[in-house]
């Protein structure tokens, strides 16, 4: 029987009212191409996305999600059938307490969110799964090697795949970036300037190997 894998991509959006919401930049890339090349090698794939423009590869169960909470939901229900999770989507790491349920009127001068922290999706999945091997990715804008070290560990990962933060350009738009990828059994990778097509393959690589 093939084994199955759990990728999430993109961004989450946040409602502020029915016509505004709170987002981050992700494009959703390198979780897309994370799905195609785990079609490619047979995988049962299910790709949990965030709002993106990228179409979604042929043969991949296509879960869309808007919110964190959404996110989350989905995650937890697919992750009962995963041999592996990635967790390549760019989590809103706040929500708004109470979105408005009509449009917020101009007529307000100013406005004062108030925001409540979302749930962490990664470290909820690594705990309540047993069998999946759990891959995470970091983020980092300084000490992306000790940060994402924390995380992995803090966060109960097999696997993170770390990237700083290019100071040129925003990442999340760069389609060539460096990347080290660490396991919770003290591997070290270090691959550099990679196209994420290519990095997706070096990185589902690992994890496939991974050995518990
Ligand atoms: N993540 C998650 N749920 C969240 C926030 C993040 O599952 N609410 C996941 C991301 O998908 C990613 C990993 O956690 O795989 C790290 O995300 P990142 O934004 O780098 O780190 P945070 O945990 O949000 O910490 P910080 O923002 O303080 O760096």
């Amino acid at each position: 029987m093939s084994q199955a894998i759990v990728i999430t991509a993109g961004p989450t959006r946040e409602k502020i009212d029915p016509v505004r919401f709170i987002s981050n930049y992700s494009t959703g890339i390198f979780g897309y191409e994370l799905a195609k090349e785990a079609l490619r090698r047979g995988l049962k794939t299910v790709l949990v996305s965030g709002p993106t423009g990228i179409k979604a590869p042929a043969g991949v169960k296509l879960v869309r999600v808007e919110s964190a909470l959404d996110m989350r939901r989905a995650v937890l229900k697919e992750l009962k059938r995963a041999d592996y999770l990635v967790m390549a989507a760019a989590v809103s790491d706040w929500r708004v307490k109470t979105p408005a349920l009509s449009k917020i009127k101009r007529a307000n001068k100013t406005l004062t969110l108030h925001l409540v922290e979302n749930p962490d999706i990664l470290t909820e999945a690594a705990k309540l799964s047993n069998k999946a091997i759990v891959a995470g990715f970091a983020l980092e804008t300084e000490d992306v090697e000790r940060n994402a070290l924390l995380k992995l560990r803090n966060k109960g990962l097999d696997i993170i795949i770390a990237n700083k933060l290019s100071s040129k350009k925003d990442i999340f738009g760069d389609n060539i970036i460096d990347i080290i990828i660490l396991d919770r059994l003290g591997n070290r990778h270090i691959y550099r300037r990679g196209s994420k097509k290519k990095l997706a393959k070096i990185i589902l690589d690992k994890i496939l190997r991974f050995n518990i």
